[in-house]
């Protein structure tokens, strides 16, 4: 099979588009006949070689976590999908395999795709759309009436995170650059700052939930934006989230939380459906070919994206 497949940590050029044996499968897996993928921050991290010291490559490597394609083959006899099944998932093998055309997927972590879009459209899910969902229901416990501010509002988290908490109820703020006004008129959230020109941090409006999407903040930053109770959550955990989490001790019960984002199937079978009832959208930023994955790891290292970045493998 085709795959864009990397041999050292670099920059986006590393990327080989070349052909390598189809993967093999285990029992609790499926082979999924790739259509698109989508690259996530954690692709371009792994491949720069920033998590070296925990997540050591052994290359070559295939990056890439979110595919949507069709099962080809089921890795047992006892599997809840069958060949031919449309299907979108979150890879789980080390640094993922996605951006092939054929990859492993585990089966607790793959679902029938969404069926009112297409593949292009549901590749971008899997990661991001379970981050968001993940961290406003079951991290914050969110409810309607709750004001919430997403910073990174218009990056592949953010997005999600917007339209998730309007459908939960909760007022929404959103915080990101003046340049996604066709994702602010989608969207509709109830209010807009641009981080570059407006201090949010120093206005007097106060939130029950903070989700820093992008990771550009911390407890620290916002907790006087918090209201009493408040919850301030990140996507990106840092060590120093230690010592915030024991100063929100004296913090009016503000709270600290963080997300290791968990694939699994019962999560992508809420995510669809929300799409196929009209109540969740993906915005594409761009589509990029296999053979320009470096393409779309330089677009999403910008770290600038509206909604999410997207190989066509088919
Ligand atoms: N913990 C987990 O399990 C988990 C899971 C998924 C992602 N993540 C992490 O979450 C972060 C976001 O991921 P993503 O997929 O949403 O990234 P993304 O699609 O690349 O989006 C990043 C967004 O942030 C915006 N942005 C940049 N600087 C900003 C600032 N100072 N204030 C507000 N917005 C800013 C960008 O647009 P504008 O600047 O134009 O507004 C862009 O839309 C990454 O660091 C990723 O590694 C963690």
């Amino acid at each position: 099979m085709k795959a864009a497949v990397i041999y050292e940590y670099g920059g986006p050029e590393v990327f080989k588009y070349e052909d390598i044996p189809d993967p093999d499968i285990g029992k609790n897996e499926i082979l999924v006949k790739v259509f698109a993928a989508s690259v996530n921050p954690v692709d371009w991290k792994q491949r720069k070689g920033n998590h070296k010291f925990f997540l050591k490559a052994k290359f070559p490597v295939v990056p890439g976590y979110d595919v949507s394609g069709i099962v080809e083959r089921c890795g047992s006899d006892d599997c809840d999908l069958k060949p031919g099944d449309e299907v979108y998932c979150r890879l789980r093998r080390k640094f993922g395999g996605a951006f092939a055309e054929y990859a492993a997927a585990p089966l607790d972590a793959s679902a029938l795709k969404p069926k009112n879009i297409d593949h292009l459209h549901a590749a971008g899910i899997p990661l991001a759309g379970q981050t968001a969902l993940q961290a406003l229901r079951d991290k914050v416990k969110i409810e309607p009436g709750m004001h919430v501010l997403v910073t990174g509002a218009a990056g592949g988290v953010g997005h999600f995170a917007l339209q998730i908490a309007k459908l939960y109820g909760a007022e929404t703020t959103a915080v990101c650059s003046s340049n996604h006004p066709e994702l602010l008129r989608r969207l509709k959230p109830d209010h807009h700052i641009d981080y570059r020109t407006t201090d949010y941090l120093a206005a007097p409006d106060r939130y029950d939930v903070i989700f820093d999407a992008a990771g550009v903040e911390s407890f620290l930053s916002c907790r006087n934006i918090l209201k009493n109770g408040g919850v301030y959550i990140t996507s990106l955990p840092r060590p120093k989230l230690i010592i915030h989490k024991l100063l929100s001790v004296f913090s009016r019960g503000k709270r600290v939380r963080t997300l290791l984002q968990r694939p699994r199937t019962r999560d992508l079978d809420t995510l669809a459906k929300m799409v196929d009832e009209g109540k969740l959208e993906v915005i594409i930023d761009s589509v990029h070919s296999l053979e320009n994955v470096s393409e779309a790891h330089r677009r999403a290292e910008e770290y600038s994206s509206e909604g999410k970045i997207i190989v066509q493998v088919r």
